[in-house]
């Protein structure tokens, strides 16, 4: 495995505390054709506080490898540890956003997530839940939508609801898969802003799967590049240096953002994006 570093001096302090660890983890799964390897001894520690992006081919292995750390899905070998326990089932300390919302249609934006926040905390007062929902709606920005029906909401809405109820109950680590895929561009570039944010806020530790490599250079510490499939593994790790916050444009002008990029589409594709006709 390689690691490539900006060119430029690096502003941000590199974690080292295991927080969370991957630790030679393989999956396998059974099929009819034999046993087919997704994931073949992948190996990441991720520090308290990080925001990771993973990227990789369709199918390599990602929400496999993200599954494992929300606890759906347990390794064939190896272990995934937060803070030196291993994980074996999904806990209120990881959450989960899915690319497709997976909220209650019927229910309100309210009621999505006080029934998370009554589910993890049933010992608090009605109250204090109420507070704690009104706290994240407002942190997302939507109070005004509070008393919509989610299935009335647009992605964008609705990816804040998910967002909020995922917070809410104040996860050590928040699983992002693909969850910005179903927006449109602009929803999508706010939503990032505000991701990083309440990142920054909220000193949460996030793992994120995403398919477009500026959204990972905006977002991540280090963007884990995962190698094709069957079989996968960690190819290459990036590290992203550009300090924190991060104004986009800014970001764009400078040309190690270009030299981040290229790397990665390199690594994806094979090839120096910018210079492909020369
Ligand atoms: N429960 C399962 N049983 C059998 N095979 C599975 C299961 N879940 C995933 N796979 C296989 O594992 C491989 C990796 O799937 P995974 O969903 O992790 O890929 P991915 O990198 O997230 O892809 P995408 O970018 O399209 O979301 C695929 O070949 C998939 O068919
Ligand atoms: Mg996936």
């Amino acid at each position: 495995m390689q690691t490539l570093t900006t060119p430029q001096s690096p502003d941000l302090i590199q974690p080292t505390s295991k927080f969370l660890e991957i630790d030679q983890v393989t999956k396998v799964y059974p099929s009819a054709q034999g046993d087919h390897t997704v994931l073949d001894g992948v190996d990441l520690t991720v520090s308290e506080g990080e925001f990771i992006c993973v990227i990789g081919h369709s199918g390599c292995g990602k929400s496999t490898l993200l599954n494992m750390v929300s606890g759906f899905a347990q390794p064939t070998s190896g272990e995934v540890r937060l803070k030196g326990e291993r994980i074996v089932r999904p806990g209120p300390d990881r959450m989960v956003v899915f690319q497709n919302y997976a909220l209650l249609p019927w229910k309100t934006a309210f009621e999505n997530i006080y029934i998370a926040v009554n589910a993890v905390y049933p010992e608090k007062s009605k109250p204090e839940k109420v507070e704690i929902v009104q706290k994240h709606l407002a942190m997302v920005g939507l109070e005004e939508a509070a008393q919509k029906k989610t299935g009335q909401l647009s992605g964008g809405m609705k990816q804040r609801v998910s967002i909020a109820r995922a917070l809410s109950i104040c996860p050590e680590v928040l699983v992002l898969d693909e969850p910005f895929g179903a927006l449109d561009a602009i929803t999508r570039e706010e939503l990032q802003e505000e991701l990083l944010k309440i990142w920054a806020e909220q000193q949460v530790t996030v793992m994120m799967i995403t398919h477009d490599i500026d959204e990972a250079l905006f977002l991540a510490d280090r963007i884990v590049m995962m190698t094709n499939g069957p079989a996968a593994k960690i190819g290459e790790i990036m590290e992203v240096h550009f300090p924190h916050p991060r104004n986009r444009t800014q970001m764009m002008e400078d040309p190690a953002y270009y030299t981040l990029r290229n790397r990665a589409l390199d690594f994806l594709f094979g090839r120096f994006a910018l210079h492909t006709d020369e």
